[in-house]
């Protein structure tokens, strides 16, 4: 070999090496998902699919208990969801949502022990609106949780505050700055998977109703307020979104997609629907049930707007395609299963 070459070569390699760092180092599992031909895979990496197993398990549920004896509402003063359940039911579930939310402080963490039926503290407060929240996701969101379900623990998972919360992110205008105006991207934001797409999806689609849809057969298609819905920036948001989607899913676009042609629900897999679903689902969640408890929370839970913490795909899912792999924790709590007649 020439010396220049080796020289060249020994200069060239450890860079590629540096370059390549980046990667995942096999093993990688693919699956897949779709029609032959369509590419339409899921590619793994069996150490991530590991370190998730261990997070997604659910806890084993205590025996039911039984129905018989004085209503809930009989017996306590302050009781203003859960009071058709017997005495013996609500203490399975005081001790089930102490596991699930506060298994550290216990009781405590919702009550003034002194006086149960007060409701000084606002962790009582904000506790009795989740579990109408939680009541309202299983019997009205069924095109998404199916009869699987979800309770406080698919969120809360033994923590007070879900791991994965959002608010709406901090001013980035730097108005005085050479940063200037980022104009809502341009940052390598965790919450679009590193990448320097738009780092707030969730506003505009998971609070707001932005329109979602960007492909078009038409070049400029302008709405009524004279926005252009097919530009290179709405698909921007829109890619914003989807990378959501799929970190919080732990899926490539192909778990939905078939990516020859994204707009086509002829071509999509049906969790896709699903997926339409959970989006629509996430809003009501934020607007009917999250927002409105804004002025319940403390000033230090509240984020850098003043917005309370909400839901994203991510809250339920913490990158699993069925939060803790499908487990249906729901069916042994069947207070948690429909809104209480009021
Ligand atoms: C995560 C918050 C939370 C935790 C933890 C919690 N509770 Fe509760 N508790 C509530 C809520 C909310 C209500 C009111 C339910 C309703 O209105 O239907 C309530 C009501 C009660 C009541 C009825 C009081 C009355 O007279 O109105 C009792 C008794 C009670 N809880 C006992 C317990 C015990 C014992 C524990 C610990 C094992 C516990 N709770 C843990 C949120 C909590
Ligand atoms: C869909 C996800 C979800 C489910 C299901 C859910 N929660 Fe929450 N919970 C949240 C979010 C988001 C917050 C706001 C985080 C914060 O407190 O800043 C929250 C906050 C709370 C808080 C206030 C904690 C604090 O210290 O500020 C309590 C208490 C609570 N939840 C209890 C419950 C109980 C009890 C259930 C089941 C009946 C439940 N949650 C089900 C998402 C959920
Ligand atoms: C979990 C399912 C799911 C995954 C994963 C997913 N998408 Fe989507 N995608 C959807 C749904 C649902 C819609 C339609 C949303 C609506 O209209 O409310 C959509 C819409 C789109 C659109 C707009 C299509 C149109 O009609 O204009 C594009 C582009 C897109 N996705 C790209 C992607 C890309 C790129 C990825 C991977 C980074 C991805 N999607 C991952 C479910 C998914
Ligand atoms: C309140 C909790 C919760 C939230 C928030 C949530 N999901 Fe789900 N999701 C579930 C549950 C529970 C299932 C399991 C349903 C079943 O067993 O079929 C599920 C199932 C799915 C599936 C079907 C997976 C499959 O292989 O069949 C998709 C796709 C999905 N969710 C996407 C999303 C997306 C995208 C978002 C955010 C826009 C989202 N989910 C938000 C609870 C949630």
């Amino acid at each position: 070999m020439k010396k220049s070459l080796r020289i060249l070569l020994a200069a060239l390699l450890p860079a590629a090496a540096a370059l390549l760092s980046g990667c995942e180092r096999p093993p990688i599992e693919t699956v897949q998902t779709g029609y032959r031909g369509t590419g339409m895979e899921q590619i793994y990496n069996p150490r991530t699919l590991l370190k998730q197993a261990s997070l997604n398990q659910a806890p084993v549920a205590p025996e039911a208990a039984s129905a018989d004896g004085p209503k809930a509402k009989e017996i306590y003063q302050n009781v203003q969801v859960l009071g058709d359940l017997s005495v013996a039911q609500f203490s399975r579930h005081m001790a089930s949502i102490t596991q699930w939310v506060s298994p550290d402080e216990g009781c405590a963490y919702c009550h003034n022990v002194q006086n149960f039926a007060e409701d000084s503290k606002y962790t009582k407060v904000v506790a009795r609106r989740m579990i109408e929240m939680t009541q309202r996701v299983n019997q009205d969101w069924k095109p998404h949780v199916a009869a699987t379900g979800v309770t406080c623990y698919t969120c809360h998972r033994g923590n007070n505050i879900p791991t994965n919360v959002w608010f709406a992110p901090k001013d980035r205008k730097y108005a005085n700055s050479v940063m200037g105006d980022l104009a809502g991207q341009n940052l390598a934001a965790r919450s679009v998977g590193l990448t320097s797409l738009p780092f707030d999806p969730f506003t505009p689609y998971l609070k707001d109703a932005a329109q979602i849809r960007v492909n078009s057969n038409e070049a400029m298609v302008v709405r009524g307020d004279g926005k252009n819905l097919s530009s290179t920036k709405q698909a921007e948001h829109t890619y914003s979104l989807m990378v959501h989607m799929s970190e919080s899913l732990g899926v490539n676009c192909t778990y939905c997609h078939n990516t020859r042609n994204f707009a086509s629900w002829e071509e999509s897999r049906p969790q896709r629907v699903t997926a339409w679903y959970g989006i629509r689902m996430a809003r009501d969640l934020n607007n009917d049930y999250m927002t409105p408890l804004t002025s319940t929370f403390p000033d230090h839970r509240l984020g850098p707007q003043g917005d309370v913490a909400k839901v994203n795909c991510t809250t339920c899912h913490q990158g699993a395609y069925k939060p803790l792999y499908g487990a249906a924790m729901a069916k042994d709590y069947p207070e948690l299963q429909a809104l209480a007649k009021p």
